[in-house]
């Protein structure tokens, strides 16, 4: 039995939260959140530990991608089902590459809070408090909007148990049916990685067919009707999350009822602080973003805190350092964890790493940087060695044009013409389609498959 509550972060620094000016109108909204149903089970917390357990042996692949910030202007069924579209055909790429099982978990359904680099942003010389997400204050330039507004909590709930909602009907309603393979193309994405993937559409259906056709039917067709979906987002917002927290009645554990995968951000890893706090005492799948400051000290400490009884797939360890830098740290991460024989899933943000200000004024991601990230986390996990058990992105169903680069080329001067995020740059369907063929062949290469690697 653990000693641990929900509040214990309450008395822990906190950093990167807002400052509620109204504390009545922040306890109602707790009250509330805490009768409403959490969203997501115990028992599926529990599946995807033991599935991304999986990844941490190199027996399964994390797919985990969506928004930087989910919004509320931005949400409809046509935004989350382009999403879900594109994750399934990057599934399908890289099942295709790696044979293996692909973990699929969006950044969706509570991705709303957001952590900032400065408190305050200018603007023509107008200095406001920074937007730090839908779930807490408005995008809006003005003095109203960027006061937090703990009703935003509730908004927030409500979308996301509608957006969980479509997306549980999506996995298993026929949907995502592998038969369906060639209809989850999207209109625009009239690229060689969308001829690419009708190629390896045609294949699918083809050995589909056949399988049909050879007497293969009953428990294992019906398996391929269906997929496992999960969602993930940063647990930030602690008085949501605490107020999302529930007893699971099977264990006695503690889970966080807001989605079934919660990371750490960069910015929020302190050890002793109130996110680490409250994350290491509830079942969830937990990510540790590990950016180029931490120590390995702080890595060592963390991983015994998050991890004590080193249960695998219960830690990922979310690597974005820059392209160029893998090298210089991915090492030194990978010699703790192999010190201390900690079962970790190893995973590559290749975006958070890669932000600039294009000449245009944007804040953007060049797409090479975002390929080069991911090609120098698998040469560094060759050399070492050790499991590279997954990629993380910050990408879209939508014809953005938030990145630059990619086959259809996105230049400087095209980023104010779909410029759409709420927050950081997204990959667009074609930029992400183009980077699952890239990891499918390093899976493939991985595996000394070089027919699948030239089937790619
Ligand atoms: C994010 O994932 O949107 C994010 C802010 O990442 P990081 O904490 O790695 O900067
Ligand atoms: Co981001």
């Amino acid at each position: 039995m653990t000693t641990w509550q929900k509040s214990d972060w309450r008395s822990r620094p906190r950093v990167q939260m807002p400052d509620y000016t109204d504390a009545e109108a922040l306890a109602a909204v707790e009250a509330q959140l805490a009768k409403y149903p959490p969203l997501v089970f115990a028992g599926e917390a529990r599946k995807l530990t033991a599935k991304l357990g999986e990844a941490a042996q190199g027996k399964a692949f994390l797919l985990q991608g969506g928004d930087c910030a989910e919004s509320f202007s931005e949400f409809s069924a046509d935004t989350i089902r382009d999403t879900f579209k594109v994750l399934l055909q990057m599934a399908v790429v890289l099942t295709y590459g790696a044979k293996l099982p692909i973990i699929k978990v969006g950044r969706m359904a509570g991705q709303f809070a957001k952590p900032r680099s400065a408190p305050t942003e200018v603007v023509n010389g107008v200095e406001l408090p920074s937007y730090r997400g839908d779930i807490i204050n408005g995008f809006e330039f003005t003095p109203e909007a960027r006061i937090p507004d703990p009703n935003r909590m509730l908004q927030a709930y409500t979308q996301a148990a509608a957006s969980l909602n479509l997306l549980r009907a999506f996995s298993k309603g026929g949907f995502a049916d592998i038969h369906r393979v060639h209809s989850w193309t999207l209109g625009f994405t009239d690229s060689d990685e969308a001829e690419k993937y009708r190629d390896m559409a045609n294949r699918i259906s083809d050995t589909l067919a056949f399988m049909t056709a050879a007497g293969v039917n009953g428990d294992t067709m019906n398996s391929l009707s269906v997929v496992d979906f999960f969602t993930s987002h940063e647990a930030l917002l602690l008085e949501y999350e605490e107020a999302l927290c529930r007893v699971d009645s099977t264990s006695g554990n503690w889970i966080a009822g807001s989605g079934h995968m919660i990371w750490i951000g960069d910015r929020t890893r302190q050890i002793g602080g109130a996110h680490v706090e409250f994350c290491k005492g509830v079942m969830n799948p937990i990510g540790l973003k590990c950016g180029p400051s931490i120590s390995e000290d702080d890595l060592r400490t963390l991983i015994e805190t998050l991890n004590p009884k080193n249960v695998p797939g219960r830690l990922t360890l979310i690597s974005r350092f820059g392209a160029g830098t893998v090298g210089d740290h991915l090492p030194r991460l990978i010699k703790v964890v192999r010190d201390m024989g900690a079962n970790v899933v190893w995973t590559c943000d290749p975006m958070h790493g890669n932000t600039i200000k294009s000449a245009s004024g944007y804040k953007t991601r060049p797409f090479e940087s975002v390929l080069r990230e991911v090609q120098e986390f698998f040469a560094v996990h060759a050399a070492e060695g050790t499991i590279p058990g997954g990629v993380h992105f910050e990408m879209t169903g939508k014809d953005v044009t938030e990145c630059t680069g990619g086959v259809r080329a996105v230049t400087d001067e095209d980023l104010s013409s779909r410029y759409h995020t709420a927050c950081d740059p997204r990959l667009n369907a074609s930029q992400a389609l183009e980077l699952a063929f890239l990891v499918a062949e390093e899976l493939a290469n991985r595996n000394g498959d070089a027919a699948a690697a030239a089937a790619l």
